[in-house]
């Protein structure tokens, strides 16, 4: 089967270039490379209204989300911490996805969701981690097994992009062949599912 799956990474924070939208791309770029398509929704493109139920998401930052989110077949979500947890900015885009609760696949559902944390140290990386994979698993997605909590007093980014401590690279680079793999496992068992009805 020769199936291109869509990984769509989220995050970063509203200055293009962040530290938590390079962890993205790196994660991207090794999905790519790995057959996959991707899509980065960072930066700007994140900042939209706050979420109001009452009103769902009528900015276009918003619905360009919820149409990226709605087609992907995996995800990666990135945050800096921001005083121990995950960045409004990020926070108000993932409330968004309330608006898919009535998907055909609601919310994160069937798919491997990739977290990675950003931070100036190990406390704020951690907790920004847990609480990633928290919403993750309340949006009814599948966290991959292996998170990514950054420190960048100790990790950096080189100007083309790569993390410039291997270990936190090969962590980014083995989500992306996680998310990938999950999200081909599980269009291999929806085409089997349909071809045996
Ligand atoms: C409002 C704010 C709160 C922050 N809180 C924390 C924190 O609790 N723990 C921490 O390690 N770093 C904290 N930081 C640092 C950011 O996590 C750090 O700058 C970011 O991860 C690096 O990404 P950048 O390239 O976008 O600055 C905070 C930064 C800001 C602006």
């Amino acid at each position: 089967m020769d199936q291109i799956v869509n990984v769509v990474g989220v995050g970063g924070s509203s200055r293009p270039g962040s530290t938590a939208e390079k962890a993205l791309r790196v994660v991207l770029d090794a999905a790519q490379r790995r057959g996959a398509a991707v899509q980065l929704i960072s930066g700007p493109a994140l900042a939209m209204p706050l979420y109001d139920p009452r009103h769902g998401a009528t900015a276009p930052q918003a619905r360009r989300l919820l149409a990226a989110v709605a087609g992907a077949d995996a995800l990666v979500l990135a945050s800096p911490a921001y005083h121990g947890g995950i960045s409004g900015l990020v926070k108000n885009a993932l409330d968004h996805v309330e608006e898919l609760s009535e998907d055909i696949r609601p919310y994160f559902s069937e798919r491997a969701v990739g977290c990675v944390a950003v931070a100036n140290g190990w406390q704020g990386a951690v907790s920004t981690l847990a609480a990633l994979r928290d919403v993750t698993h309340a949006l009814r997605g599948w966290p991959t097994p292996l998170g990514a909590a950054i420190n960048t007093s100790a990790a950096r980014f080189s100007p083309a992009g790569a993390c410039m401590d291997a270990h936190v690279q090969g962590q980014l680079e083995e989500m992306a062949a996680q998310v990938v793999e999950f999200a081909t496992m599980r269009a291999l068992a929806t085409s089997r599912a349909q071809s045996a009805r």
